[in-house]
């Protein structure tokens, strides 16, 4: 069964499509702008799975070039749309453009579901959009919160985008999955996360200073409540991330949704501070950082990590990497990066 990956040359993206392939589950075909990534990683999950997967490099925002695909794959059952610009400090800088492209991106893909009649969609959301909370962990119930962030704010939209649009075509159903921090690489060592330009995320940050790209970090903000000052986030491998989508387009395709727009929190249930991550970087990889301790970013909540038990019970999902796999691959795939 045919399943098309918007943004599938991104980092969630392509490591999905290859748990796809790896698990003979669904046929991605994939669609890029290649704004945040590139071309290459199809020549990558080429190496990785044999199979080379049907590319387009187009917008999605671009209605015409994206209908096409339809008009080309009849038979394609369902839409995971991972196309978003994602950071946090980006979107506080440039708030138009992420607007802009998160949700008409967002408006096309479900103009092509209600127009095509592709009857299932896997929406790529965000921890962001709870804010911040008061009560720890955050299950699918807590309400939102204040976005502290027009990324953040893009995905509440979206989610109620959703929401609004299922409910007037019952014929449609969604999986809102709400990712907590996904970091990692792929098991090969053969595709990970690519930062075009300076990443903004602490992970990939990390093993750039680890390997000498960078010359020093930042940690920004110590005098936050929380047990060491610095924030706390939840972890998670993305390669558990890619399994997630696998389990949640079955989940679909089986009819095993009560509702016919289901959320999701995938994430590990571990807080960890930003301090903690680079003692346990330092400890796996016997590399010393160079860092020290700043101000804090604008956008950024103090603490939130994940009460997952609902997608463990209802997609069969649980998180089997551990920090160690999470920090070891990201490691490799630096340092391959380097080669
Ligand atoms: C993590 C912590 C920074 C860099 C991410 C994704 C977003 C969404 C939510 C999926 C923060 C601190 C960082 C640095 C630092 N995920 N930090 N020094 O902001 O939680 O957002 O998760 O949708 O798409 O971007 O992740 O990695 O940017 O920051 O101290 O040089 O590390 O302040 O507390 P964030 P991040």
């Amino acid at each position: 069964m045919k399943v098309l990956i918007t943004g599938g040359t991104g980092y969630i993206g392509s490591h999905t499509i290859i748990e796809m392939i790896e698990t003979e589950t669904f046929t991605p075909i994939c669609i890029d702008s290649c704004e945040r990534s590139t071309p290459e990683t199809i020549d990558r999950m080429e190496k990785i799975t044999g199979i080379r997967v049907p590319f387009y490099q187009e917008n999605i925002c671009n209605k015409n070039a994206f209908f096409r695909i339809f008009e080309e794959h009849k038979d394609i059952v369902g839409i995971i749309h991972f196309a978003a610009f994602k950071s946090v400090p980006e979107s506080v800088e440039k708030p138009l453009e992420y607007y802009r492209n998160n949700l008409q991106s967002l408006e096309n893909v479900l103009e092509a579901c209600l127009k095509y009649n592709i009857p299932n969609l896997i929406f790529s959301s965000s921890c962001s959009i709870y804010g911040e909370v008061e009560r720890l962990p955050v299950n699918e119930n807590t309400p939102m919160g204040i976005p502290f962030c027009p990324y953040a704010h893009t995905k509440q939209i979206g989610e109620e985008m959703i929401r609004f649009f299922t409910q007037v075509n019952p014929q449609f159903n969604a999986v809102l999955l709400r990712y907590f921090n996904p970091v990692g690489a792929h098991s090969s060592g053969m595709n990970g996360e690519l930062s075009p330009d300076k990443p903004n995320n602490l992970m990939p940050i990390i093993t750039q200073v680890g390997i000498g790209k960078m010359e020093k970090l930042t940690v920004f903000g110590t005098d936050y409540n929380t047990r060491d000052g610095s924030c706390i986030r939840d972890y998670v491998h993305v390669s558990d991330i890619a399994d997630a989508h696998v389990k949640a387009m079955q989940f679909l395709i089986e009819k095993r949704n009560s509702t016919n727009c289901e959320v999701f929190n995938l994430g590990s249930g571990n807080g960890i501070s930003v301090l903690e991550m680079l003692h346990a970087f330092e400890e796996i990889t016997g590399v010393k950082l160079n860092y020290k301790l700043g101000a804090r970013r604008a956008g950024d909540v103090p603490a939130v990590y994940s009460d997952s038990t609902r997608a463990e019970k209802l997609l069969n999902w649980q998180c089997k990497r551990t920090l160690a796999d999470m920090v070891g691959s990201a490691w490799e795939w630096e340092k391959r990066l380097g080669d």
